[in-house]
């Protein structure tokens, strides 16, 4: 009997849980063929930021934890690449699998490919052109030297063919998260979360902020937070690490909790617990990339509170539009008029991704 082929399915921050639970699921399902392998970089470790998410998308517990942690950006990328490197040399697994576009996507597929193990990028050919963007460094570096490239939306492949990308490399599979959303939705709306902070449904908005030119100077942060403190709707934030570290450091908390101030801050929750809110959400206020394709496949009008995004589709098909500190009021009294777009739901994001991923993935290897 043929032995099964060692998939390595890398997971390091937040964002990348919900990707690689439905490929898991998939390959999980293909015993014979595949033997799917989790490694957890350790980027994200707080029990919200990580451990929750294997518990909601009934994911085992790592196979492997590198407990790399955080630090600079050299020091999570060369930490990653040094400990993964001995993890291939001992384990050579038949293909890396990578999600998204943290700094262990780029760190792990470097390793990989410089051991001539085949690496599979998946949610690849996404690009904003903000090079200020640490995400782009990833994106770009990965795509570069992955084998197989799985895009999310005709975009991406337009972009990739744009950088000389071989055809052949390149499969247009869909949405990977939309997978796990599609899964999760029913469940996320059994839950309790709006009721108990005092929720109406339909009548808040749920905000998000993390990204390093939204939250690491207090000045900037100060003038989105006074923005949020201006709306006369509930606005419900369950706030990042990072943004918790400047938010306290610099007494910007205190802002939230002004007279009239309609602002609820939370810690970060679980899947299903979020995904409550935001199913439940009259509109949406992020810096994130997976919230605006949640938004998009929801329905929901989204603010996207940045200068560019590298999944463009939820502006031009979906709700998502961008913002600044200066237009988000006007933005967001529109969508409480009721004048905002519906949008629709981009081709492929149907809940199928990860099994096209993997027959893709069988092909290839059969192929070797
Ligand atoms: C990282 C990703 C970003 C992704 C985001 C989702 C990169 C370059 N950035 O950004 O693309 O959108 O995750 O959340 O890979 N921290 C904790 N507990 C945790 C995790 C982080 O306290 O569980 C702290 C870290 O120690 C650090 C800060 O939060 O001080 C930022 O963490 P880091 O992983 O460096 O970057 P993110 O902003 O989370």
């Amino acid at each position: 009997m043929a032995v099964p082929k060692k998939i390595f399915l890398i997971a390091a921050a937040r964002p990348n849980f919900m990707k690689v639970a439905p490929l898991w699921r998939a390959m999980a399902l293909c015993p014979g063929t595949l033997q799917p392998l989790l490694i957890h970089t350790g980027q994200h470790y707080d029990h919200n930021m990580s451990d929750v998410f294997f518990e909601d998308l009934g994911l085992p517990a790592p196979h492997v934890h590198l407990g790399v942690g955080g630090g600079s950006h050299a020091q999570q990328t060369a930490g990653v690449m040094v400990k993964f490197e001995d993890l291939c040399q001992g384990e050579r697994p038949d293909l890396v699998v990578v999600v998204g576009d943290v700094n262990a996507t780029m760190a792990t597929s470097i390793t990989a490919a410089k051991l001539h193990i085949p690496v599979a990028h998946v949610e690849a050919g996404l690009r904003s052109r903000d090079m200020t963007m640490p995400e782009e460094i990833n994106r770009l570096l990965t795509d570069a030297i992955a084998d197989l490239l799985f895009t999310p939306s005709p975009d991406a492949d337009r972009n990739l063919l744009a950088e000389g990308v071989a055809p052949s490399r390149i499969r247009l599979v869909g949405n990977i998260m939309i997978d796990s959303l599609v899964g999760a939705v029913q469940k996320a709306r059994t839950l309790d979360t709006c009721a108990r902070l005092g929720l109406e449904t339909g009548e808040f908005g749920v905000v998000t902020l993390h990204r390093p030119a939204n939250v690491d100077d207090p000045d900037t942060l100060a003038r989105i937070l006074d923005v949020l403190v201006g709306m006369r709707i509930p606005l419900v934030f369950p706030v990042h690490p990072r943004t918790r570290l400047v938010m306290q450091k610099h007494g910007l908390d205190a802002r939230c909790g002004l007279t009239g101030s309609l602002v609820i801050l939370a810690d970060p929750m679980g899947y299903y617990e979020f995904m409550n809110l935001v199913v439940n959400a009259k509109l949406i206020l992020t810096d994130s990339g997976g919230i605006q394709e949640e938004a998009t496949w929801l329905g929901i009008p989204c603010l996207t509170l940045r200068p560019n995004t590298e999944r463009p589709i939820t502006i031009t098909e979906g709700t998502n539009e961008l913002a600044t500190v200066g237009s988000l009021a006007a933005q967001a009294a529109d969508i409480l008029a009721g004048r905002w777009k519906k949008g629709r739901v981009p081709d492929l994001w149907d809940g199928a991704t990860a099994p096209r991923i993997v027959a893709a993935i069988g092909e290839f290897l059969a192929a070797r």
